[in-house]
C-alpha cells in the first residue's frame, strides 16, 4: 500500500496547506521509487520542498507552534526530530552534485548508478518524514495550537 493512500492529509487550518503540498511530495517521491518520474522532474521537487515547503514550517508553524507544545507537553522532541531532519534533507541533496575529492584531488564524479541510489534514498527519507509530520507534529498543532494562533500561521503560510 502506498502512503499516498494511507494518509488523510487533512488538519486543521493550521496544517491544511503543508498537507496538500504533501501529498504532492508523496507523489514525486513514490513516482521516483516507481521509476514512473525521472530524476530532474524528482530533484526539480526536492528543491522546491527544501526552499519552499521546509521554509514555511521551520520559518512559521514551528516559531508559533513552540510555545505551546512546551506548556502542554514540556518536551520538544517532535520539534528537534522534524528540524534536524529538515538538515539532513538539505545535506543529502547538496552532497548530491558535490564532487568527492580523492587524494590527488582529481573530482571523482558520481556514476549514474550511485546518483540514482542516493536520489532513493532522499525519496524515502522525505517519505518517512511525512510520515512522521502527517501522523506526529502537525496532529500535535491541530490538538494543542490555539485557535487564533491557528489562524495566525495560517495567514503566514499563505
Ligand atoms: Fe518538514
Ligand atoms: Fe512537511
Amino acid at each position: 500500500m502506498s502512503l499516498k493512500d494511507s494518509l488523510t492529509f487533512k488538519g486543521s487550518i493550521a496544517t491544511q496547506l503543508l498537507r496538500n503540498q504533501h501529498i504532492t511530495t508523496v507523489e514525486f517521491a513514490e513516482g521516483y521509487l516507481e521509476n514512473s518520474i525521472d530524476m530532474k522532474k524528482f530533484l526539480e521537487h526536492v528543491d522546491y520542498s527544501i526552499n519552499v515547503h521546509f521554509a514555511l514550517e521551520d520559518n512559521f508553524l514551528i516559531p508559533i507552534f513552540r510555545p505551546y507544545l512546551r506548556k502542554y507537553l514540556d518536551f520538544e522532541e517532535p520539534i528537534r526530530v522534524i528540524s534536524g531532519e529538515h538538515l539532513t534533507i538539505r545535506r543529502e541533496r547538496q552532497l548530491l552534485y558535490r564532487p568527492n575529492m580523492t587524494e590527488s584531488d582529481e573530482e571523482v564524479q558520481l556514476s549514474q548508478d550511485e546518483l540514482s541510489g542516493k536520489c532513493g534514498i532522499i525519496a524515502k527519507t522525505l517519505l518517512q518524514h511525512v510520515y512522521k509530520e502527517e501522523n506526529g507534529l502537525f496532529g500535535l498543532v491541530d490538538t494543542y495550537l490555539p485557535e487564533p494562533e491557528k489562524k495566525e500561521v495560517s495567514a503566514r503560510i499563505e
